[in-house]
């Protein structure tokens, strides 16, 4: 899709369609009286039949307005003026979308973008605007043997922004939101691919691919390369698989040569069966996406070359199956990590923990300001926050409330759990350093407790997305979150690195 911005009131634009808002009850948005006004009245005696009265997320196309250049008016209720508010404003967007589809506009103007939100500005405006039009066309369309019918006149989309002085603003918000948004879509197709399809060796060719395509140096790890480097935690989880690990490493040099990096770890778990510990059968193939964790770390390091931020990234990612086998991991044995520490694996099926150990570990050598990792860790995550906050923990409070912070401007929202020291003894084991659970209470915490045991040399934060990476039921799909949160971290990074005093 094309995104631009434009000043001037709507009364004058010649556009395929004009999207402005209405509150409730029939409460013309200042853009909507405008057309009103032009169109002497038009609009009013229309919503006086009753068709709209602004209730949110009501639609209504109009064509031919008297006096009105445009060919169309696209009405959308938003509910009650007081009550507008972030949520609502992403929710008329979506509707205003779908909408737009169906007719047979290529081209609209928005002037959603200069509906009054406390605390927001227009940069945010048009960068939620953009976002969510691309995520509300996004189509996973790959596996089907006949493209889908959805026809789309839908071409450009320009966002009204309230002076001339706003453009240059407006214009750097699309960029912003088109990089995240290209995440998002690389994170999703990867996600929405079959566990048959993207395997560890997949994943891997994929970032080789998104190697080439933007400034990153990837480097692909192997069986033999890992157990060099004696990852036994990562290398007991791929044991019971046919398809061979994958330690994928993604260098993003945009900083200064000497700058210490940020780094992503994402858990690239490309089919969780549990092992021999094995998951129930209902929903299994939802485990499909359990290397959501990994496939945001892939599409944030596109974001952030699109984007050319000044900065240093690296992104790892861990890729195994988990599956049953002859030779898999079984309850009871014990393995070593890369860090020296030992592990009783108790449950198989906490194998996300086993595979990012060693990641982590292997973060050190970048002496990274921070590590981040990512992943679709536990059930008891989403039974703690369910699907709208993915669950953080950290060693740093500082790191956290960045995380939060990002993930509260692009509505990618995460929510702190505690991570005191009182969790760890629940991962205490008769026969090793530690056992891989915890038991079933505070089964988040425990699993972040077990990666704060490789993350004592810096500063750590851990994101639990396993109730944000996808969506379950009629809507099945991954979401590409948290890739806006983690983009938008690196970019509010840039913004203060100048004025943090040399090390
Ligand atoms: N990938 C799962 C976590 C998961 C489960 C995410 C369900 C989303 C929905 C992870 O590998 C796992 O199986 N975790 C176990 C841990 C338990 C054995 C301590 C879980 O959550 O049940
Ligand atoms: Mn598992
Ligand atoms: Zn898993």
């Amino acid at each position: 899709m094309e995104f631009s911005v434009k000043s001037g009131t709507p009364e004058k634009q010649r556009s395929g369609c004009l999207v402005a808002g209405v509150f409730e009850s029939r409460k013309l948005s200042d853009e909507a009286a405008q057309i009103d006004e032009v169109s002497n009245g038009a609009l009013a005696s229309i919503l006086r039949r009753g068709d709209l009265d602004g209730k949110l997320g009501q639609t209504l196309l109009l064509h031919n307005l008297p006096n009105l250049p445009s060919e169309r008016v696209l009405l959308v209720g938003c509910g009650k003026e007081k009550e507008f508010n972030d949520a609502r404003y992403r929710e008329v967007t979506t509707r205003a979308v779908s909408a737009l589809k169906d007719t047979g506009a290529s081209e609209v103007t928005s002037y959603l973008t200069e509906l009054d939100i406390k605390g927001r500005d227009i940069a945010w405006k048009v960068r939620q605007a953009v976002e969510v039009t691309e995520a509300a066309l996004y189509r996973f369309e790959q596996m089907k043997s006949k493209p889908g019918n959805s026809r789309r006149a839908l071409k450009r989309v320009i966002l009204a922004v309230p002076k001339r002085s706003d453009l240059g603003t407006g214009e750097r918000a699309i960029r912003e939101a088109q990089a995240i948004s290209a995440g998002v879509k690389l994170a999703r197709d990867l996600g929405n691919l079959p566990g048959n399809v993207c395997t560890p060796t997949y994943l891997a060719d994929q970032a080789v691919e998104l190697g080439k395509r933007f400034n990153l140096t990837v480097t692909v790890l192997d069986e033999e390369q890992m157990r060099s480097l004696g990852m036994g935690a990562l290398l007991s989880v791929s044991r019971g698989s046919r398809q061979p690990p994958k330690f994928i490493i993604l260098d993003y040099r945009g900083g200064k040569d000497g700058d210490a990096p940020i780094a992503l770890v994402g858990k690239g778990l490309t089919f969780d069966a549990g092992g021999i510990s094995i998951k129930p059968a209902a929903n299994m193939d939802e485990m499909k996406y359990d290397m959501c964790g990994g496939a945001s770390v892939l599409g944030t390091m596109q974001a952030v070359a699109e984007l050319k931020l000044p900065l240093n990234v690296i992104g790892l990612v861990p890729s195994s199956e988990n599956l049953p086998d002859g030779n898999a991991n079984k309850p009871g044995d014990i393995v070593k990590s890369m860090s020296g520490q030992t592990i009783e694996v108790l449950n198989t099926d906490a194998e996300g923990r086993l595979i990012l150990c060693d990641a982590l570990t292997y973060a050190e050598r970048y002496k990274p300001v921070a590590v981040v990792d990512i992943a679709t860790l536990t059930g008891a995550c989403v039974v703690a926050l369910g699907h709208h906050a993915s669950g953080l923990m950290s060693n740093n409070d500082q790191l956290a409330r960045e995380l939060l912070a990002a993930g509260k401007y692009t509505y990618d929202r995460a929510w702190q759990l505690p991570l005191w020291d009182e969790y760890q003894k629940q991962l205490d084991s008769n026969f090793a350093d530690m056992a891989n659970v915890g038991g079933r209470d505070g089964g988040a915490i425990t699993a972040a407790s077990f990666l704060a045991r490789y993350t004592k040399n810096f500063k750590w934060a851990h994101l639990d997305i396993a109730g944000t990476a996808w969506k379950t039921g009629r809507e099945k799909g991954a979401t590409g979150r948290p890739v806006p949160l983690l983009t938008q971290y690196l970019i509010n990074q840039t913004e203060h690195v100048d004025d943090e005093p040399a090390a």
